[in-house]
C-alpha cells in the first residue's frame, strides 16, 4: 500500500492515474517504452498539458521533431485542447528541440549535452521533464554497455535535481520479452518505472494497450489495459 508520504504528479489522463496508483511518484524517472506510433510522444504531451492547467511547469526536450512541426502535430492530434499553444507561448510548457549531431562526438560533449538539458529544465522551474526520445541516442553510442552507462548518467542527473522525468524509447519487437538486453540495455534499474505502450493489428483494426511493467513506491495495476487516442486525449479503458 501507498504510505501516503510520497507526493504524486497526476497525469490527468483518463484512466491512467488509477492505473499508476494515483499518479507518478514525484522525482521519479519513468521509461515510456513502445512501438512506433503507439503514442509515446502524444501521451507525454498530454500529461504536460493537464499539469500546465494546474500551473505545474514542464520542459519537453525533443531530438525528434522540430518545434514548429511538433506544435502542428499537437494541434492536429489534440483538436480539443485549443489553448495548448498558449501554455507553450507562456513557457508553462517549454519545448526545446536539440539536434544531436554535434552533441555526441565525445564523452565531454555528451556531458555538456546533459548539463544543457538540466539548465533548460531549471530555467522555468520545471517539475516535469520529458526527453523524447532516448532511442535517438542509441546509434551514436558504440555498444549496449556505453548506451546503458549514458542513460544511467542521464537519469542520475535528473534525479539530482528532483524533477519527475519521462524518457521515451522506441522498440520494434514484441514487448513480451522482458530481458533488458533485448532493448539494448544491460539493466533497467536506472528507471523507477516502466510503462509499455503497444499496438496490435487485429483483423485490420489497430488495438492499443498500456501496461505498467514496474513503478516503485506504487500499488499500480498489473494488467494490460486497452486505450484509445481521441482528439480530446488518451482514454485508458478500465477493466
Ligand atoms: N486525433 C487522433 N485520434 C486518433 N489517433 C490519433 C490522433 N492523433 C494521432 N493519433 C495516432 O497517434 C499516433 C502518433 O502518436 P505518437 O506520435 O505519440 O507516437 P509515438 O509512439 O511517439 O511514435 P514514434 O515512435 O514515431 O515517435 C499516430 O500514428 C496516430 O495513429
Ligand atoms: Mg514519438
Amino acid at each position: 500500500m501507498d504510505s501516503g508520504v510520497i507526493n504524486r504528479i497526476k497525469t490527468g489522463v483518463k484512466g491512467l492515474d488509477s492505473m499508476v496508483g494515483g499518479g507518478l511518484p514525484e522525482g521519479s524517472q519513468i521509461l515510456f517504452l513502445g512501438s512506433p506510433g503507439a503514442g509515446k510522444t502524444l501521451l507525454s504531451l498530454e500529461i504536460l498539458y493537464h499539469n500546465a492547467r494546474l500551473e505545474v511547469p514542464s520542459t519537453f526536450i525533443t531530438s525528434e521533431e522540430r518545434k514548429d512541426a511538433l506544435i502542428n502535430n499537437i494541434k492536429n492530434a489534440f483538436y480539443s485542447f485549443d489553448d495548448y499553444e498558449d501554455y507553450i507561448n507562456s513557457k508553462m510548457i517549454q519545448i526545446n528541440h536539440k539536434a544531436l549531431i554535434e552533441g555526441f562526438k565525445s564523452r565531454e560533449n555528451f556531458e555538456k549535452f546533459i548539463s544543457d538539458c538540466i539548465s533548460d529544465i531549471q530555467a522555468n522551474k520545471s517539475k516535469i521533464a520529458v526527453f523524447d526520445s532516448i532511442s535517438s541516442l542509441r546509434p551514436i553510442m558504440e555498444d549496449d554497455r556505453t548506451f546503458t552507462r549514458s542513460i544511467t548518467y542521464m537519469t542520475e542527473a535528473l534525479r539530482d535535481i528532483g524533477v519527475t522525468s519521462i524518457l521515451t524509447y522506441e522498440i520494434n519487437q514484441s514487448i513480451s520479452n522482458r530481458d533488458p538486453l533485448s532493448i539494448g540495455l544491460y539493466s533497467t534499474s536506472m528507471f523507477d518505472g516502466i510503462i509499455v505502450l503497444s499496438m496490435n493489428r487485429n483483423e485490420g483494426a489497430t488495438q492499443y494497450a498500456i501496461e505498467v511493467t514496474k513503478l516503485r513506491n506504487s500499488s499500480h495495476k498489473l494488467s494490460s489495459l486497452p486505450y484509445q487516442i481521441t482528439d480530446s486525449g488518451f482514454d485508458v479503458l478500465s477493466d
